[in-house]
């Protein structure tokens, strides 16, 4: 039975690229008001003038028509302060992969939001586990009823960079998570147009068990001078027609980004076969961190 998401308003936290993609498939497709915030104004205005272009682009491209995006627009309104923000349905985390930042987000969510709103991580490799654990009351024991209500409605919604494209969210069921609130969670994917796969909270989800490894595998062909940069890449595009080789991706994703997952993956199974390349580790330490700094595997100039 098909349960429905609820979310009358939503709250965005983090205006990045991840949570400017989910304020503008949550406006557009999903047709629910968002509050938006970041710490950073600068931040905001870069994912404003994005979620414009990309609107203007699919009136130009007669995906929908110009009022439909304006009324897209006039949904997402950004707010300064998180208390401005207490009011929402869901609020989906896009900070960065920070463990105790996102902490005392969610303490802070947890402690004012009203009892039946849900708490969303777009966390790429912590464990919502952990984060769900944060939000235990002071004093209260996690195993108790009031515990349990409060981490209960933690959960993972995982998006794919860029969240307009992607077709799929990652759902991640936390130790603690209710049914009620993976089948919202769900539900709320799907009304952004997202098809949905549930996995279990291990480090890296499903996904980047699985992508993490490759791209190290890549770094390290390319380390040990086993095929060119160009070769590694061209092997995934024409051999098993990936959009971007490996090392494309990685620059694409960005390369301290692939770092910190990889670190979590290790150090979350001891697993040696995540451990991280030394190149990788050495580009990161030179601040070559891929298209966002302008230089990673490849160069990247700005238009
Ligand atoms: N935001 C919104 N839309 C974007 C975009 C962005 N940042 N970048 C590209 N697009 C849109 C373009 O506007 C275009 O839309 P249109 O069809 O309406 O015109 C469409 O994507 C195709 O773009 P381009 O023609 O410019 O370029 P490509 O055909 O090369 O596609 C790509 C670009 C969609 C990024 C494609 O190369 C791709 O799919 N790459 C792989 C991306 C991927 O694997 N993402 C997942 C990363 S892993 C992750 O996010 C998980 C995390 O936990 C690490």
């Amino acid at each position: 039975m098909s349960i429905a998401h609820g979310v009358k308003l939503l709250g965005v936290l983090g205006a990045g690229q991840m949570g400017t993609g989910i304020a503008f498939v949550s406006a557009l497709r999903a047709k629910v008001p968002v509050l938006l915030h970041d710490k950073s104004k600068d931040q905001v205005a870069r994912g404003l003038a994005l979620m414009d272009k990309l609107l203007s682009k699919d009136v130009a491209k007669g995906r929908i028509q110009s009022n439909e995006a304006q009324e897209a627009r006039d949904r997402v309104r950004v707010v300064d302060a998180l208390d401005d923000m207490y009011d929402v349905d869901m609020v989906i985390e896009a900070v960065s992969e920070n463990l105790d930042l996102k902490k005392t987000v969610f303490r802070s969510f947890s402690e004012k939001l009203r009892p039946d709103a849900i708490l969303a991580t777009n966390t790429s490799s912590i464990s919502v586990t952990k984060i769900a654990a944060s939000v235990v009351p002071e004093g209260v024991s996690a195993a108790s009823a009031e515990g349990q209500a409060a981490t209960g409605r933690v959960v993972g919604l995982h998006f794919f960079n860029p969240v307009p494209v992607m077709k799929l969210v990652e759902l991640i069921s936390a130790v603690q998570t209710t049914p009620e609130t993976l089948a919202r969670a769900r539900a709320f994917a799907e009304a952004c147009g997202k098809e949905v796969t549930t996995s279990q909270d291990v480090p890296g989800f499903v996904s980047n068990a699985l992508l993490m490894p490759f791209i190290n595998e890549a770094i390290m062909c390319l380390e040990k001078g086993v095929a060119t940069r160009d070769d590694i890449d061209k092997t995934f595009r024409l051999g098993m027609n990936h959009p971007m080789g490996p090392l494309q991706l990685a620059d694409f994703i960005g390369l301290d980004t692939c770092l910190a997952i990889q670190k979590t993956l290790y150090t979350g199974t001891s697993d040696s076969k995540y451990r991280p390349s030394v190149l990788l580790e050495r580009m990161v330490d030179a601040q070559w961190l891929g298209k966002k700094s302008g230089k990673g595997f490849y160069e990247y100039t700005d238009d």
